[in-house]
This record gives structure tokens, C-alpha cells and sequence, in this order.
């Protein structure tokens, strides 16, 4: 969760490390620090607070060094504060270390290290890494040697950068359970725990491993094991832009990334529909296509956002390919002793790809014998490479922290994966043919959406003070409606809650006043009729009713106090377009209260913790 970021070369390492870390800062942003190695000593700055402060904080240091080290945090141990922002130091400050991970064993180590004389300033589990490393290094002359006697002690996950006053010109890294990807420059090397730190110094980078330690240098990088063997690994060539992750005249990442989905939509499909055969095409998938559409079931394990994609994929393949679903919390299904058998299919859905509890529910499932499948937009993310197949979103870089194109892109690749199964089920050339062409439709339908987003500003303005909110949605608008509340809590910490319309009356209706907000999702479908009976039950207790419908004649007209429009399509397709209002709405009310969007409190992007 923590953002972490190395730079040696022959540049001064300082701007570099703040740009990089700004860039890190949604992965964790309650407190940030560098390392410099500086005239043969370190010089050490960290505060509590934004990167931006820490940038004030170094404004005027003029620092020459060009070798250092710099953290984003996102705390688990330890409060929020100067003493516990990284880097840790050892006794003698001379070894400097930052972190990313937990290190569960961290209280019983904390213990011998004090019997040994070493003592902590900092409540944090990553300061006995440094001290470990310290005791280590009495024995061993290599500092990669201190680091993997160190690391051979702890349980837990990591993903760590370490700065030593003795070895001037070196950063020794290490990952297990953290992402981290080497980028080779011009006689420089940058060190980050994920590409958008280093995409505007190179393009080539290297993705370490579970278990690997780099030895990095100005003009080498010497990979090894844990085990000491050394070991050579492909440089590979990064696919995104600097412009992808900057904020491009918009005022947050959140609103251009809303904006950016019929560009994104477009993308996760580009070169995937075969309109003519009815059918899609998924290079990923081609080696376990037959065993999904054999498989006895297919079991989706997510956390978040991803988790309501996951429903509405759910919803979709049931429907269409007829393939019993079912949908994880994966921080549940991994403790609960699944019961998995190898014909079994596991699909696990993440932005990311790095979500700690994802990525142990896909250990869990391959360890048992199924078949994995990763559904991800971090190109080389850990999920997508331990998966046994595998689709990309091609979302592009998503910076905003509460999810949004990710989450329209997840629904598109799911509406790709319904249709291949279905077809290879049966499902008739013709039909497919009608959900591929209406696939081609989304991205301008999604435009109209946002081309209308002023009237959702002003409702924005009207709910900006409401303390609750309750969203309603029947079928495919179920998992909508829980993701328009999620939207909601998580940038504007106004209590929301997602229910199935129909559900309201077993309990919600009880908090339904004239101070209650509810949010009907109600295209033409099916159920629509049964929704308006919904709307009737709010009205007749006073609450007040903002609808999503599909046309300005439409019945709910009269009732409804505002109406959100949008086009209308196929069922499976409706969440695309219904959610769009509704992240556009929690975006406007987040901003008229003065918060701050891209990074909410308490939260981070990629939750590599348990
Ligand atoms: C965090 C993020 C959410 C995201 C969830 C799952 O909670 O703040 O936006 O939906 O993690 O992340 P993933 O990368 O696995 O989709």
C-alpha cells in the first residue's frame, strides 16, 4: 500500500524522488520521507502529511547526492507521525531502509533485537528490518548478504529499498508479497513499487520476483535468489504514456478518469469482437477456453469495486451462458477452506492486480488444483503472471483511488467472457451478433452520459449537506447501486448503502424520511414496473427520490424529484451506463464538501496488506 521509490545514477537523486513519489502518493498518503546518501553520511527527512509537504520540507536543502531513497505511507503499524514515516535507521544511522509490507513476526523479533542492545524510536513493524539488517551486517561483509540474512528471519511480505553509508554507490531491493519494478536508464537506474514512478526516465524495466533481491548500481543490476543464486530476467518495454497518468486540464484523476471511459470501454474490446461469427475473441484465454466452458462452475473472488464487477459478471454469464457463478469476498473464500476441485475455474478480478487478499485467494484456488484466471489492467501484475490465463481491461493507468474506468473496463471484459462462453455453449451466432453490435454502441452512449454532466453537478449541489443515502437497483442494477454507494462513502464520507430495490422493504424503508436521499436506478427492463412500485413506497414516506431512467417520457416522471437520463441497451450492458451518473455524482457532492477525491482518507489504491 505504501509507495516506495530509489534512484542511483548521476543525476541529483532529490527531485527525482519527490516527482516519483507524488506519483506514488495514491498508494498511501498519510506521511513520506528520503534518504540521501550525502557527502558519505545520511541525511534523513521525513515528516507526517502529504509529499507535498515533504517537498516543502526539502525545498531548500541543496542537496547534491545522487544516490537515495524515498516512502509514501499508508500506515498498519504504528500511527501516522514523524517517528514512524520512513526511512528507519539502524543504531548508527548508517543503514537506511523503507518498506512496503507487513512483517507479522515483527513484535517477537523487536524483542531479541532489544536483548541484544538495539534500540527502536519508531511503533513500526518495518524498523526491525533495518536493526536485522544491522546485526547482519557484524557477519557479513555484502550488504545483499546482511539484507538476505535478515529476510530469512521474518515472516510477512515486503517489498524493500536499502541504503547503506558503506556502500555508496548501491541500493539493495528486495520483494516478496510487494510489487516492485526495476527501470534501467542512461547509466541510472530507478527502483519503484510500480512503473508510474519511473516512466518519465525509462521505458525498460524488469519485474521482480517473490524471493528475488536486486543489487543495483548506477550501470549494473546483479539479480538473485534468497537463495543466493544469481539469475537473468528479461527486460521488458513499458506499454503506457507520461501522459496517461497526468491529470491533462482536468481538476482531479477521478473526473478525467470518468471522462476517459468511452476511450477506455473502446479499448478493453479494441480487436476483441469478431462481429461477422458473433463472437469474441481473447488471446489470453485461448489455452483454457475449453476447460472454462467446461467447467462445472466458475467462482469469481474480488475485493471492492472489482468485487461488484464480479456480481454483475455473475448476473451476465448465468443469464447468458448458463454456467453456475459464484462471487467471493476474496479475503473470505482464502480462510474459509474452500472446497475446490481441478475442473473448478477461479477468476480473480483486480485493477491492480496486487491486492494482497486477491492474490492469496488465487494462491489458494491454484494450490488446490483449479484453474486460475486473472482479470486485471496492471500489465505484469502479480495476478495476471501467476494466473494459468488471463484478460487485460486495458483501462490504462487508473490514479484516482476510488475505482471508475477500471470498474466499466471490468464489465466490458466480462460481457467479452459471457459471449465467448455462451457461444461455446450454443448460444446462437444471431444473438451473438446483437450483444457485439450493442458492445460497438456503449462508448458513444457512455459519451452522452458525460455530455450531460451539469444537471448532476446541480443535483450534486442540492445533497451536498445529506448525512445518508440509500441507492436502489433490481438485477443488473443491484451490484450498480452497491457501487454507486461505495463511490459515495469512500470520497465523500457520507454513509451510503446498496440494497436490491425490492429488499428496501425488510428494513431500509424504517430510515426513509423526508432527509432521506434514494437513488433508483430504473432502466426499461424487466423489473421496471416492480421498481416503480419501489419509488411509490418512498414518495408515500416522504423521501426524497433521484431516478436514473432511459427516457424524458418516462412514468416515473411525475414522481421522481430528479431524473438522471441515460440511453438505453442491452440488460447485461446497463450497469456500463448506469454507473456512470452515479460516480459522476458522488464525485460532485465529494468536491462541494471540500474533499479531497483522488485520495480519500484512510484509504489506498492497491491494498497490498491482509
Ligand atoms: C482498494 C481500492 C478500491 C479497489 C479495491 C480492490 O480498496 O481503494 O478502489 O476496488 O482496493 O482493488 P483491486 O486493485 O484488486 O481491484
Amino acid at each position: 500500500m505504501c509507495g516506495i521509490v530509489g534512484y542511483v545514477g548521476n543525476r541529483i537523486a532529490l527531485p527525482i524522488l519527490i516527482d516519483g513519489l507524488k506519483r506514488l502518493e495514491y498508494r498511501g498518503y498519510d506521511s513520506a520521507g528520503v534518504a540521501l546518501l550525502q557527502d558519505g553520511k545520511l541525511l534523513i527527512k521525513k515528516c507526517v502529511g502529504k509529499v507535498s509537504q515533504l517537498e516543502e520540507m526539502t525545498k531548500d536543502l541543496k542537496s547534491t547526492a545522487t544516490v537515495g531513497i524515498g516512502h509514501t505511507r499508508w500506515a498498519t503499524h504504528g500511527a501516522p507521525n514523524d517517528i514512524n514515516a520512513h526511512p528507519h535507521m539502524d543504531c548508527h544511522n548508517n543503514i537506511a531502509l523503507i518498506h512496503n509490507g507487513v512483517i507479522e513476526n515483527f513484535a517477537t523479533l523487536k524483542k531479541k533485537l532489544e536483548t541484544l542492545g538495539h534500540v527502536f524510536k519508531s511503533a513500526t513493524d518495518t524498523e526491525v528490518l533495518v536493526h536485522l539488517i544491522e546485526e547482519f551486517s557484524r557477519w557479513n561483509e555484502d550488504l545483499d548478504q546482511a539484507v538476505r540474512g535478515a529476510l530469512k528471519e521474518v515472516t510477512g511480505t515486503y517489498g524493500i529499498i536499502v541504503l547503506d553509508v558503506f556502500k555508496p554507490d548501491t541500493l539493495v531491493v528486495a520483494r516478496k508479497g510487494s510489487p516492485l519494478v526495476i527501470g534501467y536508464g542512461d547509466e541510472e537506474i530507478v527502483v519503484a513499487s510500480d512503473a508510474s514512478a519511473l516512466v518519465q526516465h525509462t521505458r525498460k524495466v524488469t519485474y521482480l520476483e517473490d524471493g528475488e533481491i536486486a543489487i543495483v548500481t548506477a550501470h549494473e543490476v546483479t539479480i538473485k535468489t534468497l537463495s543466493d543464486v544469481e539469475i537473468t530476467k528479461v527486460v521488458e518495454e513499458l506499454t503506457f504514456d507520461l501522459e496517461q497518468i497526468e491529470k491533462g486540464g482536468f481538476t482531479h484523476f477521478m473526473l478525467k478518469e470518468i471522462h476517459e471511459q468511452p476511450e477506455t470501454i473502446e479499448n478493453s474490446m479494441r480487436g476483441r469482437l469478431l462481429e461477422e461469427e458473433g463472437t469474441v475473441k481473447l488471446g489470453g484465454l485461448s489455452e483454457v477456453a475449453d476447460k472454462i466452458i467446461r467447467a462445472p462452475r466458475l467462482i469469481f473472488a474480488a475485493c471492492g469495486t472489482s468485487w461488484h464487477a464480479a456480481l454483475i459478471g455473475e448476473y451476465m454469464l448465468e443469464q447468458y451462458a448458463r454456467i453456475s457463478v459464484e462471487v467471493e469476498y476474496a479475503s473470505e473464500f482464502r480462510y474459509r477452506n474452500p472446497i475446490l476441485t481441478k475442473d473448478d475455474v477461479v477468476l480473480l478480478i483486480s485493477q491492480s492486480g496486487e491486492t494482497a487478499d486477491t492474490l492469496a485467494a488465487l494462491r489458494e484456488a491454484k494450490a488446490q488444483g483449479a484453474t486460475v484466471i486473472g482479470i486485471c489492467n496492471v500489465v505484469g501484475s502479480s495476478i495476471a503472471r501467476e494466473s494459468d490465463g488471463g484478460v487485460y481491461i486495458h483501462a490504462g493507468p487508473e490514479i484516482g483511488v476510488a475505482s471508475t474506468k477500471a470498474f466499466t473496463s471490468q464489465l466490458t471484459v466480462l460481457a467479452l467472457l459471457t459471449i465467448l462462453i455462451a457461444r461455446g455453449k450454443g448460444m446462437s451466432r444471431e444473438k451473438g451478433i446483437e450483444l457485439v453490435r450493442e458492445l460497438r454502441r456503449l462508448p458513444e452512449k457512455v459519451q452522452t452520459i458525460l455530455s450531460d454532466s451539469k444537471k448532476i453537478e446541480y443535483i450534486a449541489q442540492e445533497f451536498k449537506d445529506t448525512k445518508n443515502f440509500l441507492y436502489l437497483g433490481r438485477g443488473y442494477n443491484f451490484p450498480a447501486a452497491l457501487e454507486g454507494a461505495l463511490k459515495l462513502k469512500e470520497i465523500s464520507y457520507i454513509h451510503a448503502e446498496g440494497y436490491p430495490a425490492a429488499e428496501m422493504k425488510h428494513g431500509p424503508i424504517a430510515l426513509i424520511d423526508e432527509n432521506m436521499p434514494v437513488v433508483f436506478i430504473a432502466p426499461q427492463d424487466r423489473t421496471y414496473e416492480k421498481i416503480m412500485s419501489n419509488i411509490q413506497e418512498v414518495k408515500a414516506r416522504n423521501g426524497k427520490v433521484i431516478a436514473i431512467v432511459n427516457n424524458e417520457e418516462d412514468s416515473i416522471r411525475n414522481l421522481a424529484d430528479y431524473k438522471i437520463y441515460v440511453p438505453q441497451t442491452l440488460d447485461l450492458f446497463s450497469p456500463i451506463l448506469s454507473v456512470i451518473p452515479l460516480q459522476l455524482l458522488a464525485y460532485y457532492i465529494a468536491v462541494s464538501r471540500g474533499c479531497n477525491v483522488d485520495q480519500p482518507r484512510n484509504l489506498a489504491k492497491s491494498v497490498t496488506v491482509e
